[in-house]
């Protein structure tokens, strides 16, 4: 279909002007009062809950696993300054690091799952650029997802040692709620478990806040979603090129990419940040949606509600990983950690590689 081909193409230069553009674009992050904009929806956007939320989703970035494990990383302040650690995973072939614990102010507990970006956002995005929905997804007839998303989740660790410390934490605490979070790869990653958690242990428990995501799946997806996920809340950032992939091809129905919803976009208007309630059908035309192919950009996709939410080392992940691994075992060792409860520290160090 030529048209096909022409939309296909016009994605892919937008998104190479926008590469172009990462390194010129200023850096983002001006604090002003929040201006929540419901535009008739009936939904709630609880700013300060957001914004404790994307801290987390940003703390699990950091690469030094000792600091996190005591809670002292640079990101670990402010409105999560009191969080419980209990449990760390950390996957080092495929770039993957999970946190579970218990945030005693909002009486949650909290899930955050930080998704491979190896060395550069730049690559990562050429790789989604192309990729068509490849996988029936379990149970859920006629759904499509994205297999290197939803097996990052269902074929490493991430599974069973995110569903057992969430069930243990539970066991403990009474039953709290859960919110699952992450940005970009990791907020495709905390769908698939936000999911699975829900069928697990019911849908009013389980909150998902995902920042820059990602489409993971097709329209059945996205509809199955909407159902067992309803406390979902997708934050889009201005111009973020990432929330535009793999591409939505509105007259493709069957073979697209499509989000669920409910999609709250981050924008500036006349110098006040607003954060507008999107409707409820996923792809919200004036939301996120509205911004031109040509302006989309990689910068913006680094920032949400002014905190900075991507890796704090780019070079070599799995390098990396192996390094702080390595000094948290050294650490763990030698009593150097000391800490008044006890956190699981789940490590792979020799998994397949997924995606
Ligand atoms: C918003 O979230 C905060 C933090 O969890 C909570 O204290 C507050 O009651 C919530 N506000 C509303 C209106 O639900
Ligand atoms: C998902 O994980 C389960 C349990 O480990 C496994 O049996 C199943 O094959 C996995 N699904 C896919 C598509 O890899
Ligand atoms: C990971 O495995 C490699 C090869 O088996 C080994 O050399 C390295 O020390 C291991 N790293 C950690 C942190 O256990």
């Amino acid at each position: 279909m030529d048209s096909q081909r022409w939309v296909v193409k016009l994605v892919v230069v937008a998104a190479a002007v926008a590469l172009l553009l990462l390194p010129t674009a200023p850096p983002g992050g001006a604090r002003r009062e929040p201006d929540v904009k419901n535009n008739g929806q009936t939904f709630v956007f609880n700013y300060t809950l957001a914004k404790a939320v994307v801290e987390y989703a940003s703390a699990v970035y950091m690469t030094d696993l000792t600091a996190l494990y005591t809670w002292t990383c640079s990101r670990c302040n402010d409105l999560i300054r009191g969080f419980e650690m209990t449990c760390i995973i950390v996957d080092v072939q495929n770039c993957l690091q999970a946190f579970v614990g218990v945030d005693h102010n909002t009486n949650a507990i909290i899930v955050s799952i930080r998704g491979t970006q190896e060395n550069s956002v730049q690559n990562w995005i050429k790789d989604i650029l192309w990729k068509q929905v490849d996988f029936d997804y379990p149970n859920m007839p006629n759904a499509k997802v994205h297999i290197g998303f939803y097996s990052s989740y269902n074929n490493t660790l991430l599974r069973p040692v995110i569903t057992n410390a969430v069930h243990k934490a539970r066991k403990l605490h009474g039953n709290m709620g859960i919110i699952v979070t992450g940005h970009s790869m990791g907020g495709a990653i905390a769908s698939f478990c936000a999911l699975d958690l829900a069928i697990r242990f019911g849908s009013n428990s389980v909150h998902l806040m995902s920042f820059g995501q990602p489409r993971v799946g097709n329209a059945a997806f996205a509809s199955y979603f909407a159902k067992y996920v309803p406390n979902t809340i997708r934050m889009t950032h201005e111009c973020d090129i990432v929330p535009h992939l793999p591409p939505y091809f509105f007259f493709l129905p069957q073979l697209t990419y499509r989000h669920f919803p409910r999609e709250v976009w981050e924008h500036e208007v006349d110098g006040t940040t607003i954060f507008q309630v999107c409707d409820g059908s996923g792809e919200d035309p004036n939301c996120c949606r509205s911004v031109s192919v040509l302006s989309w950009s990689a910068s913006d996709h680094l920032t949400y509600m002014g905190v900075e939410i991507a890796a704090d080392d780019w070079s070599t992940c799995r390098i990396v990983l192996g390094q702080s691994v390595e000094k948290l075992q050294m650490s763990l060792a030698s009593n150097i950690v000391t800490s008044g409860h006890s956190v699981d520290v789940v490590i792979a160090n020799d998994s397949l590689q997924v995606g």
